[in-house]
């Protein structure tokens, strides 16, 4: 096995707890258009973009709608849930998930952001992380969301590092599945870590520092 030199970090659900936000933005569009949505629905709609999640949300709905009119949809939930992001502040970043963060910084390991949202640098923004990490791969610079491996991928060619050096952090069946198809080890946490795909299962998110050795043991 190569050596562990990295650790890539999916936002949404891993670092901040924005998952509650996306699902009343698009609850709001979803009641406004009459359209079923719940929280077991939200689940499936970890890790996946947001068009790819519109579509998973208009499979309640009984119409057929343009590619403008999805648009607009998409659009709209994204209005709402940037409202609600605007709230946020370095408070939503808990003390485990920081201190966290700073030992495995300081335990010389390479760290960086995989998520597929198009919002991840607003967010790490707002939570005073964006000059935190190595690199960031985010939805604006992918074609294929997760499952596909291209976030993880980017961000480990973004570190400078091989895939096989880099331990995927995840909350999210499919990012455990990207991080797998992107030839990475994968540590799943919340709703990913019941995943038997997942090569580490984290209680809490300093369980990371396990996995992590310190300095002179690598
Ligand atoms: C992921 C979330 O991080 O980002 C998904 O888990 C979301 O639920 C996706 O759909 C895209 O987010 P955004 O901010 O680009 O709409
Ligand atoms: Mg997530």
């Amino acid at each position: 096995m190569k050596k562990i030199t990295a650790f890539i970090f999916d936002l949404d659900g891993v670092i901040v707890f924005t998952d509650q936000f996306h699902y009343q933005a698009w609850k709001k569009m979803a009641d406004r258009m009459g359209i079923h949505f719940d929280e077991a629905i939200n689940n499936r709609l970890r890790g996946v973009s947001r068009m790819e999640s519109l579509e998973i949300i208009l499979e309640n709905y009984n119409g057929v709608l343009s590619l403008e009119e999805k648009n607009a949809l998409a659009e709209e939930k994204n209005t709402s849930y940037r409202e609600l992001l605007h709230t946020m502040t370095p408070g939503d970043v808990s003390q485990d998930v920081r201190r966290t963060l700073e030992e495995l910084r300081g335990r010389g390991y390479k760290l960086a952001i995989g998520s597929s949202s198009k919002n991840a640098r607003f967010i790490l923004e707002k939570v005073g992380l964006l000059d935190f990490f190595d690199a960031i791969s985010d939805g604006t610079n992918i074609t294929n969301s997760k499952p596909d491996p291209e976030v993880f991928v980017k961000a480990a060619e973004y570190l400078g590092e091989s895939p096989q050096s880099c331990i995927v952090v995840e909350d999210a069946y499919a990012g455990v599945d990207a991080a797998k198809a992107g030839g990475m080890a994968a540590a799943a946490m919340g709703d990913a870590a019941s995943y038997e795909k997942a090569d580490y299962v984290l209680q809490s998110f300093s369980d990371l520092l396990k996995i992590a050795p310190e300095n002179e043991e690598r």
